[in-house]
């Protein structure tokens, strides 16, 4: 009854921004992401006929309060499940992941607990299951079950069992890199979860959004295929404009973005026109990842470093799925 599973951190290309069912956690758009080999969260989990309540240890600290209750709500699916009801687990998490600074620490978090936790009672899963159960602690971390280029598709039904993620490339389709670029490291103060919230409730562009999706999915689909680095970059930073456009046509309108996120931004496009190809995304905090080629490393690394108000600068390539240790 015991299990460790290792999962990656993903970033998305085409991002996932809405809910249509906050329960089910089912997506209002089809996303597709990359998963990173930097960044990755190992979990062990352990039922225990003992216990009489689970315990949540993260990176060696015992978690209480809503992080708590997230991860026990979620174990309490896999329990259901498996028909165990009444067993708790101890669950010990390494994070390699800076938490809730943009970073999407849940994807790699939830994606290794439910590989963990779901082995842990025996249940023998195909990716696409996992995936839907994953779905169901975060989103986003239902594309960390696979590795490389990875689409969640939101599917249609109500119950939610055609959401959910497919790879479409490994990681060893393409050598595209990650810079992910930390500006601060506190916490964000609006989660994905509340802003995006907002922002299907009440922004004016959030139409806007969801028309864009299917072009955009198709468009960097050929991309990936073909390896057309110019056509990735250019329709993923496209889209993730757009998702932050929304945020700041909501009521009340808000905006991830600090100062030093914008002067990334501009770094970036002043990169494309000294001839660099490199393109940004940014999910819902400060921090900028920065996609780029092999080749350009060394340069892009450098010209990120020298910006004012940049801590960090953490270099990935494209990683694998959930593994089981
Ligand atoms: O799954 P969550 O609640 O961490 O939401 C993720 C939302 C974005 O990171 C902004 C976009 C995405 O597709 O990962």
């Amino acid at each position: 009854m015991k299990a460790t599973a290792k999962a990656h951190t993903n970033i998305a290309l085409i991002k996932y921004w809405g809910k249509r069912n906050e329960e089910l956690i089912l997506p209002t758009n089809s996303s597709l992401s990359i998963t990173l080999d930097g960044f990755y969260t190992t979990t062990s989990v352990a039922f225990d006929e003992d216990l009489s309540e689970d315990i949540f240890v993260l990176n060696n600290e015992v978690i209480t309060g809503e992080a708590y209750r997230r991860v026990s709500r979620f174990l309490h699916l896999i329990r259901e499940t498996a028909g165990k009801q009444n067993l708790y687990a101890r669950v010990n998490s390494v994070n390699e992941v800076p938490t809730a600074a943009g970073f999407a620490s849940s994807a790699s978090g939830f994606a290794a607990l439910a590989a963990a936790g779901t082995r842990a009672l025996g249940l023998d899963l195909t990716h696409e299951d996992l995936s839907r159960i994953t779905r169901q602690g975060s989103g986003s971390a239902c594309r960390s079950i696979y590795g490389g280029f990875v689409e969640w598709d939101m599917g249609e039904r109500e119950d939610g069992m055609d959401s959910q993620a497919i790879q479409i490339q490994t990681e060893n389709h393409w050598d595209v890199r990650v810079a992910a670029v930390e500006l601060n490291s506190k916490m964000k103060k609006i989660s994905s979860r509340a802003g995006m919230k907002r922002t299907v409730e009440t922004s004016a562009f959030y139409s806007g959004w969801l028309d864009s999706i299917p072009n955009d999915l198709k468009e960097i689909k050929v991309g990936i295929a073909t390896k057309d680095f110019e056509k990735v970059g250019a329709v993923a930073e496209a889209n993730c404009l757009k998702m932050h456009a929304t945020t700041l046509g909501a009521a009340p309108p808000f905006t991830y973005w600090h100062d030093s996120t914008m002067r990334v931004m501009q770094t970036v496009q002043e990169m494309r026109e000294k001839g660099i190809p490199a393109y940004f995304t940014i999910d819902a905090g400060p921090n900028v990842k920065v996609l780029y080629l092999p080749e350009n490393e060394e340069q892009v690394e450098k010209i990120l470093k020298d910006i004012p108000d940049v801590q960090n600068v953490t270099l990935s390539k494209i990683g694998p799925g959930v593994t089981y240790l």
